[in-house]
């Protein structure tokens, strides 16, 4: 049997799986619930959940993967031989594979308006010219198909070159990218004329507007930031060696998940400030990246225009690696799922998965065309990928977790995996323990009852 591939350092280690959890879900969401749901007030409560949700629920994935050495499936497998747990890593591949059948079609239009800031379209738009300029590019649909395959033939090739070769090297050279981009964008946001009310906004709590509700949007949110809940990390974790620290890793992954949304709502607002625009509840997720801020860029920088090119470009691209290393991730869950589990040449699993998913997804683009009235459920099919992989599957795979390593796993592994080489104190172990067996099983059953208007 050939040896699994690890990842070759611990830094490149908390990259890639950083590199998962930087998404869209970062940048598009996260900004928007915190601008709606009382600014500070809602970080604050944000934080309070990657903690007690978000950090369990990692080192659960952590621990199964790591131990296991194998991609989800098989590591129920190897852990519960003869169950039915195989069934939670199986829903894994599934949702995977649903979330990249969508993600696709967002990362393609990156691709898009990286073409567009490049061959310098804005320059000659007005405020009016946005909303038909997007409309244009996703109803047509030889473009948005041709852009979701380009951004699955990207994936593809750094898939197809192995873990090591592939995924870790592309991380370490994309994630820091990504951080230089995004910190550039935030000192040239800020230092707009008026940015300083757009950083109030974010940093004022505002407690009133926290309920039920807001907290339990906060948790779904921490959810899919992370990428919790379809065997993304346990797959990464089997590739994690048996060096690496899996509690060191897990909070070094929350951190540079929670800052890159922060930064993300320091580019957003204080850019909207500065020109005075005020944001509408509609102005959600695709309207707002690809409608109103290429006009809040184009605006703020219209003293110097050559910056909001460069502004425009450098947030696009910090899109795309965004969204980019996040399709990786899921790729990787169904490529691994196949090496495993059907022993089938990696090379030929890459292509199998990119090739059948891009099914997926030439059918999400074209739902906002040809297909935009075949519905299923009322839903057409980019939305109806959305909603039952982030709304249904997510949180049922996330809890299936929990209740697994927090109730049926050997509490030895539990225990071995978390102290790690290190040994460390008895008590962090109790604390994760607690939370996994508790806290986690109960707030993501709240996740899925508030998802579902029964609270
Ligand atoms: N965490 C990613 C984001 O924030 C989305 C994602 C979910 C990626 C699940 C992989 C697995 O956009």
């Amino acid at each position: 049997m050939k040896k699994r591939e690890n990842f070759g350092s611990k830094i490149g280690t908390i990259l890639v799986a950083a590199g998962s959890a930087v998404g869209l879900g970062n940048i598009w969401r996260f900004p928007i619930e915190t601008g709606q749901n009382g600014g500070a007030a809602y970080i604050f409560i944000y934080i309070l959940c990657i903690i007690f949700l978000g950090y369990p629920v990692m080192m659960s994935e952590f621990i199964i993967g790591r131990h296991a050495h194998a991609s989800t499936s098989t590591a129920f497998q190897k852990l519960s031989p003869g169950t039915q747990w195989k069934w939670v890593g199986r829903l894994g591949v599934l949702t995977g594979f649903v979330i990249l059948g969508y993600y696709s079609v967002v990362s393609g239009w990156t691709l898009e308006y990286i073409y567009l800031t490049i061959s310098n379209q804005f320059a000659d738009k007005h405020t009016a010219d946005f909303a038909p300029m997007f409309n244009d590019l996703v109803s047509n649909p030889w473009l948005s198909v041709m852009w979701t395959f380009v951004a699955f033939a990207i994936t593809y090739y750094i898939i197809v070159r192995g873990v090591t070769g592939g995924i870790e090297k592309f991380s370490k050279i994309l994630m820091p990218v990504l951080f230089l981009l995004i910190t550039l964008l935030v000192v040239l946001t800020t230092n707009l004329p008026n940015a300083d009310k757009g950083v109030d906004f974010l940093l004022n709590p505002d407690f009133s507007k926290i309920n039920g509700k807001v907290v339990l949007s906060a948790l779904g949110q921490a959810f899919y930031s992370l990428s919790l809940g379809m065997g993304a990390l346990i797959t990464y974790a089997s590739y994690f060696n048996s060096t690496s620290r899996l509690r060191k890793t897990a909070i070094n992954v929350c951190i540079i998940d929670t800052l890159v949304a922060l930064m993300a709502g320091f580019i957003i607002f204080p850019a909207m400030f500065s020109i005075g625009h005020v944001l509408s509840p509609d102005e959600i997720g695709p309207s707002l990246i690809f409608i109103t801020l290429p006009d809040v860029f184009k605006q703020s920088f219209s003293a110097v225009p050559i910056l909001g090119y460069i502004f425009s470009l450098f947030f696009y691209i910090l899109l795309f690696i965004a969204a980019l290393t996040s399709m990786i991730s899921l790729h990787e869950v169904a490529t691994a799922y196949c090496v495993d589990e059907r022993h089938i040449d990696r090379k030929k699993a890459a292509l199998y998965v990119t090739l059948s998913c891009a099914i997926l997804g030439a059918l999400s683009a074209l739902s906002f065309g040809p297909l935009k009235d075949f519905t299923i459920f009322g839903r057409t099919f980019f939305d109806l990928f959305d909603f039952t992989a982030s709304n249904i599957f997510l949180p049922l795979g996330g809890l299936l977790t929990t209740i697994y390593v927090g109730w049926f796993i050997n509490q030895n592994v539990l225990h071995d995996q978390v102290r790690g080489i290190d040994r460390s104190k008895q008590m962090s172990v109790k604390i994760i323990r607690f939370l996994i067996r508790y806290f986690a099983p109960i707030a993501i059953i709240g996740i899925f009852l508030y998802q579902f208007g029964i609270i």
